[in-house]
């Protein structure tokens, strides 16, 4: 097949990062017969320092353009000040509110080579395997905000509509469907009324999912409950704050904030594909940054931009076998064992990709 990928590398480790996806997508290509043609534009601070915004016109235009959109990460120290008039971080809510992005997949990825670098105990991590599907445009992030006064007073809001919890449910029941038949929906339905809006709805979308088992759990009991008893879920939907907290949470599971992927779909083809871990700007630039999270990023574009499960699923695979024969790059380094570049990693995973049928 025949794809238009948008490169977004964005700041610190992004470009390396990006870098190393692209280079495992040029293999699926090669391997496959397919031809991806991938084209580069400016985001994040590196774009305000070019253009003074974050998301300018022409990377718009060109995300408009593409099939889909794989990003490094935004942000860094030169760019912090939470004040400012533009941040780079405005470029990431701005392509999710163009696209109307809802639907944020962010699954938790268990290698059980990494197992030891996990902070939970090996006999409560066993079985775990975690999909989280957070609501990405609605919700406390996109509410109505004001600044009041002379900066003594200030307030944001949760709203929700039917209709916005509909399309993110209906995406979390069908990979329930997908997966174990298991979703949990998570809220704070005692004491706020948006969150009531939330459980109704999703209770009510339960009818046309008999095959997915529903149960709903509150916030907080919910984030001790993934460091418990994190083999209790499956799929687990929820608002857009309350996501974002949990799978950063979830993510620690993995043993390294470097092997987290996220997928940002919305009701078209095009989605938007992204590492979980930030610009990381203190490794910046020294060729040591974890390219797994993008890698498994570029596996979620194959699979739900393309429709390319086969060739998602070898490079999910590639990266379980690179770990299981010891590759490890920096952030999961045991004392006095060799740990891989970026580059090197990029290669193990690519040399195991030519053993995947
Ligand atoms: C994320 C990030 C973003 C978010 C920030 C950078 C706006 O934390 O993608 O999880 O909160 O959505
Ligand atoms: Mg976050």
């Amino acid at each position: 097949m025949k794809a238009h990928i948008v490169l977004l590398p964005g700041d610190g480790v992004g470009p390396e990062v990006t870098a190393a996806a692209w280079s495992v997508l040029t293999a699926v290509a090669r391997r496959g017969g397919h031809r991806f043609e991938g084209s580069e534009a400016s985001i994040g601070g590196a774009a305000i320092d070019a253009t003074g915004q974050p998301l300018p016109a022409a990377t718009l235009a060109a995300c408009e353009a593409a099939d889909a959109m794989l990003l490094g990460a935004v942000g860094g120290p030169r760019w912090s000040d939470p004040s400012a008039p533009v941040r780079p971080e405005q470029a990431l809510l701005a392509l999710r509110r163009h696209f109307e992005l809802f639907a944020n997949l962010r699954p938790v990825p268990l290698f059980p080579a990494l197992a030891a670098f996990s902070p939970v105990k090996p006999e409560r991590l066993a079985g775990a395997d975690i999909l989280f599907v957070r609501e990405l445009t609605g919700g406390l992030y996109f509410g109505e905000r004001r600044e009041q006064g002379e900066g003594d007073a200030a307030f944001d809001t949760m709203s929700y509509t039917v209709a916005e919890v509909e399309r993110v449910g209906r995406v979390a029941f069908a990979a329930a469907q997908a997966r174990r038949g298991k979703l949990t929906s998570v809220d704070k339905a005692n004491v706020l009324a948006s969150m009531r809006l939330w459980r109704r709805t999703i209770t009510r979308l339960a009818a046309d999912y008999p095959d997915v088992e529903l149960e709903h759990q509150l916030v907080d009991s919910c984030a001790m409950r993934l460091m418990t008893h994190p083999a209790s879920f499956d799929v687990v939907v929820t608002e857009n704050m309350f996501g974002d907290i949990l799978s950063d949470e979830a993510g620690v599971l993995s043993g390294s904030l470097g092997l987290l992927p996220s997928a940002s779909l919305g009701a078209a083809r095009r989605g938007l594909y992204e590492p979980v871990h930030g610009s990381a700007p203190d490794i910046a630039g020294q060729g040591i940054a974890n390219p797994v999270g993008a890698i498994l990023s570029a596996a979620l574009l194959l699979r739900h931009s393309l429709g390319l499960e086969a060739e998602a699923v070898a490079v999910e695979h590639a990266v379980a076998g690179a770990f299981a024969d010891g590759a490890r790059t920096a952030d999961l380094a045991t004392p006095g064992e060799r740990t891989l570049s970026t580059e090197e990693m990029t290669a193990a995973v690519i040399a195991r990709l030519a053993g995947e049928t």
